[in-house]
Formats: C-alpha cells, sequence, structure tokens
C-alpha cells in the first residue's frame, strides 16, 4: 500500500490534486481501499481539461453572441399550428410505417439528479397525483404500448419499438428494480434496454476536485450530452444497428405530455430527410428560462436564456411574435447514423457546460458539511450540442398544451412541479373528451395511453363524466 500511494501521489501532485489523499492516515483500510477505487477511476488529463475548457466558458461575451444570433430560416421548419389536416395525417402515416417496420427506438434520458425535485429516487418512478396512481415511466410505456398497437392496426404488422433507457450511477439500480416490480408495464423486457452513461467529478472554483467523504469523490453524472459516448462505450449503436433501427425520438424523462416516439413528429422529419430534428413550442414570455433553438452563424444550436441578453431575448418581428421563439423542450430526432457519426468523430468536440452547485465537501476540521450555498461546479454536456453536426436539420413546433409541461420543481416552485404537470394532463384530457363530443366533464377525469395516444378512440359522443375516473 504504501508504494502504492506514493505512485497515486505523484500522479496527482501532476494535476494539482494532491489534497485528495489528506485524510489517508485517518480512514480505515476499507474506506483506503474506495478512495483508490474513486481516484484510479478519474483520467486526471483528461478531467482536468475539462474544467479548464468548461471554466473559460463562463467568461463568454454574450453581446458577442447576441450579435451572432439569427432565428431559424423557414426552410427547416414546419409547424404542426398551421399544418393541414392531410399534411399531419401524412406525417403521421410515415411514422407509423415506420413503427411496424420495426426501425423505430425510444432513448429516454433519465440518468439526472433531479435535484431541484428532490426526491430520494430516479424522477421516472414520480407519480403527480393522477386518479390511476401512473408513475411517468408507466405513462411512458403505455404510450409504447398504444402506439405498437396503432401502427399495426394501421399497417397489419406488428413492429417493436426499442426503448433504451440512459441511466446513471445515482439512478440505474433504482430503476431496474422498478420496471422488475412492474413486470416493464407489459412491454417485451427484451426490448427495454438500460444503460448507464458516465460520471466527472465536481470541482472547487479554483480546479480542485471535492472530496464528498474524507474516503470519496464528489461526482455527478456528466450531463444528458453523455447519452453519445454511453451508445459507444455500452454497445447500444451496435444493438441498434442489429436490430435495424433507422429513426430514434430521444426526449427526457420528466415531461409528462410527452408524445413518446410521436409518429408525426417521426414522420415529418422522415419526409424531410433529416438526420437530426428537435421538437420546439413557442417561448411562453422573453423572459422564461428556456434555451431557444436558432442559428448563430451557420450552424443550429441551442442558446440558453441565460446565454443571451433580456434586449435580444425580447426582440420581436413584423407580427409582433418574439424573434427567437422556438423554446427547446429537450425532444429530438436522430438517424442511428447520425448518432453513430456523433460517438465515432464528434463526442470529444461537444461543448462543456458549467452548472454552479451546493455540492457537499469535507472541510478542514474533517466534518462533511452540506452548503447553503453554490460552492463548486458540476460539469454537463448536452444533448443539443449536436446540432452544428447535423446535415439536414429540421425544426418542429407543436402546441404546449398538448405536448410539453415538465416535472422540476417541488410544489413550492409553483411552476414545473407535480401540481402543474396533473393539471396539464387533466386539462388535455378533458380536451379531447369535448372534442369527441362529451357533453360535459367534471372533476379529475383521466384518459388511459391504452386507450388513446393523442384523444383518438374515443367513442363518448352525448356522455357525461365525472371524476376521479380513470377512462
Ligand atoms: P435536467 O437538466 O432538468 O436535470 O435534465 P435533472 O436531473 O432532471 O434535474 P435537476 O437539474 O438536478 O433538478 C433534463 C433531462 O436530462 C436527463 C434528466 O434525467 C432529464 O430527463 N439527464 C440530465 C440525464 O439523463 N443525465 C444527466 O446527466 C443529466
Amino acid at each position: 500500500m504504501a508504494t502504492d500511494i506514493e505512485r497515486h501521489l505523484t500522479k496527482l501532485r501532476e494535476f494539482h490534486q494532491e489534497h485528495l489523499l489528506q485524510y489517508w492516515d485517518e480512514i480505515s483500510d476499507d474506506e483506503k481501499l474506495l478512495l483508490i477505487k474513486d481516484i484510479e477511476e478519474q483520467n486526471l488529463k483528461e478531467v482536468s481539461t475539462y474544467f479548464a475548457t468548461a471554466i473559460s466558458s463562463l467568461d463568454a461575451d454574450h453581446l458577442v453572441l447576441d450579435a451572432k444570433l439569427r432565428p431559424i430560416p423557414a426552410k427547416v421548419s414546419a409547424s404542426a399550428l398551421n399544418s393541414t389536416p392531410e399534411e399531419l395525417e401524412t406525417y403521421q402515416d410515415l411514422g407509423l410505417k415506420e413503427i411496424s417496420d420495426g426501425r423505430v427506438a425510444v432513448l429516454l434520458m433519465a440518468g439526472g439528479q433531479g435535484t431541484r425535485l428532490g426526491v430520494s429516487y430516479p424522477k421516472g418512478m414520480y407519480d403527480v397525483g393522477l386518479p390511476s396512481g401512473k408513475s411517468l415511466f408507466q405513462l411512458q410505456a403505455e404510450r409504447i404500448l398504444r402506439l405498437q398497437n396503432l401502427a399495426e392496426l394501421k399497417y397489419k404488422k406488428r413492429g417493436s419499438i426499442t426503448w433504451y433507457i440512459l441511466t446513471s450511477e445515482a439512478t440505474i439500480r433504482a430503476t431496474r428494480e422498478f420496471f422488475k416490480r412492474h413486470n416493464y408495464f407489459n412491454l417485451n423486457e427484451k426490448n427495454v434496454i438500460m444503460f448507464e452513461q458516465g460520471m466527472l467529478p465536481c470541482f472547487t472554483l479554483d480546479g480542485k476536485i471535492i472530496l464528498d467523504e474524507k474516503y470519496r469523490l464528489a461526482r455527478a453524472p456528466d450531463g444528458n450530452g453523455g447519452l453519445y459516448r454511453a451508445l459507444k462505450v455500452q454497445r447500444i449503436l451496435e444493438d441498434m444497428a442489429e436490430k435495424n433501427i433507422r429513426s430514434i425520438h430521444a426526449h427526457s424523462v420528466d415531461n409528462i405530455l410527452v408524445k413518446v416516439a410521436d409518429p408525426i413528429f417521426l414522420g415529418y422529419c422522415l419526409s424531410r430527410s433529416a438526420d437530426c430534428g428537435v421538437k420546439v413550442v413557442e417561448k411562453s414570455s422573453p423572459t422564461e428560462a428556456v434555451g431557444v433553438v436558432c442559428q448563430v452563424d451557420d450552424s443550429y444550436q441551442v442558446v440558453e436564456y441565460s446565454e443571451i441578453t433580456e434586449e435580444t431575448a425580447s426582440l420581436r418581428d413584423e407580427n409582433g411574435r418574439l424573434k427567437f421563439i422556438a423554446g427547446n423542450i429537450c425532444n429530438h430526432y436522430f438517424t442511428k447514423d447520425f448518432l453513430q457519426s456523433i460517438a465515432d468523430v464528434h463526442e470529444t468536440e461537444l461543448k462543456l457546460h458549467v452548472a454552479k452547485k451546493k455540492i457537499p465537501y469535507v472541510n478542514q476540521k474533517g466534518e462533511r458539511v452540506v452548503p447553503s450555498t453554490p460552492n463548486g461546479i458540476k460539469i454537463e454536456k448536452f444533448v443539443f450540442d449536436v446540432f452544428p453536426f447535423s446535415k439536414n436539420f429540421a425544426v418542429w413546433e407543436v402546441t404546449r398544451k398538448e405536448e410539453f409541461s415538465a416535472l422540476k420543481n417541488n410544489d413550492s416552485a409553483n411552476r414545473e412541479c407535480p401540481s402543474t404537470a396533473r393539471k396539464d394532463v387533466l386539462e388535455l384530457h378533458k380536451n379531447w373528451l369535448k372534442q369527441a363530443g362529451a357533453t360535459t366533464v367534471e372533476g379529475d377525469v383521466e384518459i388511459s395511453p391504452l386507450v388513446s395516444y393523442a384523444g383518438e378512440n374515443l367513442s363518448v359522443e352525448g356522455k357525461s363524466f365525472k371524476g376521479p375516473i380513470v377512462l
């Protein structure tokens, strides 16, 4: 152990991280093994470069970025809001055909720590209090089941949608157990494939890796853009190739209204031969804290609200609409070939983002402290940073109240929280019933995704409903 420790110390000194061994003489033999394991797992050269690159992005000049910003050109975008019913049907049929041919996969990003929601289990397991008590995972699983049936009905051939679930050290075990306990929500277990993203150490602002315990490094998942490396390392791309998958719908776990494997979006992207697509909603106000999809120089990007000035965010066009209006909702289309090219060629070029966070640490007295203000940074890659590598990009606008309600916070925030998510689902379902001819809908009336994916298949003409009930 003594020579070992010298070897580690030399290596750590090279990267100015020797403080990681400062409690060596105070920890037990088992703890020593854990600490060495944590240190050995780090590619210190790589993470030091990550830190330097990420921290330099904090100095970016917002005015310089503002000057380069342009809205998305009309030629790459279309909207569900002004497409004709015939166009929507054409897209939908293309998407359903792709599903029926077994060429569709869903890539669910569920590796985040969900710190704002603040529960101790993965966000996908959360039940927002719908009459059915269904979790986000269950709602999504049932939408997949329903779509497979719709595609089969239309094309008389059953194709399976493969569900790849990106997890992390923070979520993998509980997610696996949850799916097992719920019998994979009646999906074929073979078509539900969980894989794990990487972790990165957390740093102080001056570049020291933080100790979470005397024998443990503080680490966090490497962001939802960690997906690309994980797709390769965990051989998911090989699995996709074997299954002949072409179209992939990637989305976050926390949008309760998400149209999983949305055939209209798939069909739209297929009709445009897009390699990379993004679904957007109209930004609700200039100050809404969502990223906007736009052009910077010649490439497509998501620019975070915090990266531009309020003045630019407030600009309007001649019709009075926000100039930068395309709100990003973490909802993407990728071809398998595009994902392969990212993993093989561009992964190392992805931007690194810095999030200042409250990261528990061990203080000078050797006590673990949970700080009340941000004291360090997490480095993250973002899923949308691959847009600049797209050769044929497509943007699809949808209606927020039909497709987007995120679960980010706990109820005290009053926005993007369990009660707003619950309300948005019930409101949508009420609208579906009204559109299908129901006379009155009172109370909480929920429609199972097994019955209806997007408002179809409701024989309710002249009927009245009083909740709480689940149809
Ligand atoms: P967010 O950035 O909202 O993070 O993730 P989060 O973990 O859900 O919540 P906070 O910020 O800690 O409160 C958007 C989507 O990306 C996934 C999340 O699971 C969510 O679906 N994600 C995020 C990952 O898969 N991996 C990550 O490392 C980070």
